[in-house]
Order: structure tokens, then C-alpha cells, then sequence
């Protein structure tokens, strides 16, 4: 199952570029199966979630290759399926982002309700109740969704929650019904609005992404388009935070500061120091910190995706902090792995009150899920001795090159598969 065996060398220094955004690319990849023509996306990190997104178009009878490093040519072109696999589906819950999609396309799909996943329950009851809106049949049945609709017509559609997923999966569905949508209380994520440009790019008309109203008008066909994806936001708060907790001075390449604007202002009010220029953002961890509250929120709220590992970083940050997640149910699973390294935290529901210890010590800990594990390796880099992180497939899922980038800043990891 691998693991990262990881020795505190001290603070990190030197650049690093950040990769292309997981949370984009994947419903960007969905979003091919609505031409037959090819789409060539630039600045696409290779990780396991991205590969599994290749291998469900594959699966329905699209074609894809990488023509460079991080440039990945797609062509759906021969869509003969209306069935995700089963297997592919387990693997990764994004894969229910095609469900949209292949509706539009094929007027119909089966696809396996997702598997359960470490953080929560995560139903998928926004998404259907838009797919139903805009006029498909929808029926469950031996833990499979069957929709179907020989033609999609726009809608009036309210999020009772502005979920990124259902979002995500109703602009894909809409893009070519009949007519106009409008989808109110959207998610309003950089990843929506990047998705909504690679739609507008195939010709899709669309407006208000980003905002908490999107407009549609239905196009007869859309084509193919070349499209760069933007930075990935998490990827950049987690090097922030490895400044951060190892008191380092980073540069960081290829961010959009504005993506980052709650992980910048409580970095700040933790006394931590942040440039922000035109190539980049330099971060400089303080050697003394104060302690800060943090609660999730949907965006422009502080990210779920940044909450374990802010919480690393609070578990060696002196006088008491507060964290309250609300976006998941069961956020905390790096908690009880942070305790067994020394951190001082207690759980009550949603909220973690976490007492600042002098530093953690190193010991063999679990990842549960991706960013739960990316928060292990930060309170590694900082921990006295050496420490074992488990499972680190859940890391690969998420972040490119992790640690060649962080030995390349000067961190002792080794990956033992
Ligand atoms: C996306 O997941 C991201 N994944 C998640 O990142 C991220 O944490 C999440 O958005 C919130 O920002 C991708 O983009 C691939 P949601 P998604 O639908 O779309 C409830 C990571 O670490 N909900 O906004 O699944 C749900 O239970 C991953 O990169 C419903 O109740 O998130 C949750 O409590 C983890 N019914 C909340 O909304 C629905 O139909 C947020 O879910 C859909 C969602």
C-alpha cells in the first residue's frame, strides 16, 4: 500500500510550481463526452483521480493520450456506451460527474450510485432532483441510477445546498436542452467557473458562473476546444501551510491569489507573513504564532479541502484554536493521527479545540483520505523523529509529484512502495 517515511530537516526553502487543479480537471474531462470532436487540455496534473477519469471515457468509447507532459488530448468522438463500469465507479466518487454529460449526449445513462467515502455521506439527491427538473426519467434500481430523456429542456432550478457536484453535473446536462436554464444557490468555486469557460469555449452560452445564479441558453451542438486548467488552490494552501509549520520561506509558482484569499487572511492573523507579487506568492512561516479560529464554509467561505491542513499547523500554534467544520460530517479522521503524534485536541461534533503543543513526534500514522493525509505529511515535516505515513495511495490521488516537490525544498522523504 506504500508509504512516505519522513524526518523533520528543518524549514523548507526555494520555489515551487503548483500544478494544474484536480477539482477542475475532472469535471472538465466529464465535459468531453458533449462533443464528438477532439479536446486538447493543457496544465494536467497525472494523478490517479485524472487517470481513472481517462480510463471512464475509454470505457465508453472516447480515446485519450497525453501529447506532452501534463497535456492530455481526449476524443470522444465514438461514444457507444450508456453504462459506466462498476469498478471504475467505486473508485473515485467524481466519476458521478459523467452522469450529465452522457445524459446529454446519449439521452440516457446507468451509473452506480457512489460508493460511500471517508468524509461523509455525500448523496447525490441535488444532482437527480436537476437532471429530473430538466426533464430525464429517473428510476434506482439494484443500487444503480437509470436516467433517461430523450430530449432535455431548461429549467428553473434551486440548490437547497450550493453543491460544486450538482452544479457541475446540471451545467453539463443543460448546455445543449432545449431552452433556458437557470440554476439559483449554485456553487460558485473557481472549478465552477473554469468548467463554465471550457463549456463556453466548446460554444455553449452561459452566464453568471461564479456567482449564485447561473444562466444557460441551450446550443443545438457544442465543439471541440483547447482549454489550460487553472492552479490548484488546495495544492497551493498545502504548500503554504509546509512554509508555515516548518517556519521556511517559499515561493510559490502559478497561483491566482485571489483563489486564495481565506487561507491568505488567516495565515496572516496567525502572524504568518505573505507576499503577493505578479509571478507569485512568497510565504515566510513566523517563528511565532498566534492562535486563530476557522470555520468551513462553502466558497468564498474558508475551504473543507484546507481544513486538515490548517489543523496540523494549529496542533503546534501556542494558545487555543478553534476549528468548526460544516461543509462534512466526518472532516476529522487526521485528528485522532495528530493525537498519537502529541497534538493536544478535542472533538465535539463539528468543532475540534485544538491546544498548541511545542512540537509533535514522530510515529507510524494512517491516511484516511487525501487531504487528511497531505496534513500528516506537514505535521511530519515539523515533528520530532521520523514518522511512517500509511496508505499514501489516498495522497497520489490528489497531489502531483508531492514529495519530489517537497524534497526539492529541502524535506527528508523517502517512498517506500
Ligand atoms: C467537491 O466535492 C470536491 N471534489 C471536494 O474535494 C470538496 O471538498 C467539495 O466539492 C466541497 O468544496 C471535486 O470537486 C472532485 P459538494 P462534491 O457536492 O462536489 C452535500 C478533495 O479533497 N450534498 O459541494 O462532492 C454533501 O453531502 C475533495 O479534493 C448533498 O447533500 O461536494 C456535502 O455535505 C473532497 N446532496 C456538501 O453537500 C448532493 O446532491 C458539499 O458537497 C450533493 C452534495
Amino acid at each position: 500500500m506504500g508509504k512516505f517515511v519522513i524526518e523533520n530537516n528543518g524549514a523548507l526553502q526555494g520555489n515551487v510550481k503548483i500544478s494544474g487543479s484536480k477539482n477542475a480537471v475532472l469535471p472538465i474531462i466529464a465535459a468531453t463526452l458533449l462533443t464528438d470532436e477532439k479536446c486538447e487540455i493543457n496544465d494536467v496534473p497525472a494523478l490517479t483521480d485524472v487517470m481513472i477519469m481517462q480510463e471512464i471515457i475509454e470505457d465508453l468509447g472516447g480515446t485519450t493520450s497525453w501529447l506532452q507532459d501534463e497535456t492530455l488530448n481526449i476524443e470522444a468522438t465514438n461514444i457507444n456506451k450508456i453504462q459506466v463500469s462498476y469498478e471504475l465507479c467505486t473508485k473515485m466518487r467524481a466519476s458521478f460527474l459523467v452522469a450529465g454529460p452522457l445524459l446529454a449526449r446519449m439521452g440516457e445513462v446507468k451509473i452506480s450510485l457512489p460508493g460511500g467515502c471517508a468524509i461523509g455521506s455525500r448523496p447525490v439527491d441535488l444532482h437527480l432532483k436537476g437532471l429530473a427538473a430538466l426533464g430525464a426519467e429517473i428510476s434506482q434500481e439494484h443500487g444503480y441510477i437509470h436516467a433517461r430523456a430523450k430530449k432535455l429542456t431548461g429549467a428553473n432550478i434551486y440548490l437547497d445546498f450550493p453543491s460544486v457536484g450538482a452544479t457541475e453535473n446540471i451545467m453539463m446536462a443543460a448546455v445543449m436542452a432545449e431552452g433556458q436554464t437557470i440554476i439559483q444557490n449554485c456553487a460558485v468555486e473557481p472549478e465552477i467557473v473554469d468548467l463554465s469557460n471550457f463549456l463556453t469555449s466548446m460554444g455553449s452560452v452561459i452566464r453568471g458562473s461564479g456567482t449564485d445564479t447561473i444562466r444557460i441558453t441551450g446550443v443545438e451542438k457544442l465543439h471541440g476546444t483547447n482549454h489550460t486548467i487553472i492552479p490548484d488552490r488546495i495544492e497551493a494552501g498545502t504548500f503554504m501551510i509546509a512554509s508555515a509549520i516548518t517556519k521556511g520561506n517559499l515561493f510559490l509558482e502559478n497561483v491566482v491569489i485571489d483563489h486564495l484569499k481565506p487561507a491568505i487572511a488567516k495565515l496572516r492573523e496567525a502572524g504568518v507573513e505573505i507576499e503577493e507579487g505578479e509571478a507569485g506568492m512568497r510565504v515566510k512561516g513566523a517563528s511565532e504564532r498566534q492562535p486563530i479560529d476557522i470555520k468551513t464554509l462553502p466558497y468564498p467561505g474558508f475551504p473543507t479541502d484546507m481544513q486538515a491542513q490548517f489543523l496540523s499547523m494549529l496542533a503546534v500554534t501556542p494558545g487555543t484554536n478553534l476549528v468548526t467544520e460544516t461543509v462534512f460530517e466526518n472532516r476529522f479522521m487526521h485528528v485522532p493521527e495528530l493525537i498519537r503524534m502529541g497534538a493536544d485536541i478535542k472533538i465535539d461534533s463539528r468543532s475540534a479545540v485544538i491546544e498548541g503543543v511545542e512540537q509533535l513526534t514522530g510515529t507510524q500514522v494512517k491516511a484516511s483520505d487525501l487531504r487528511a493525509g497531505a496534513a500528516l505529511m506537514l505535521a511530519a515535516l515539523s515533528a520530532n523523529g521520523t514518522t511512517e505515513i500509511h496508505d499514501i495511495y489516498h495522497i497520489d490521488r490528489g497531489y502531483y509529484h508531492f514529495d519530489k516537490k517537497l524534497r526539492n525544498l529541502g524535506a527528508k522523504i523517502t517512498r517506500v512502495d
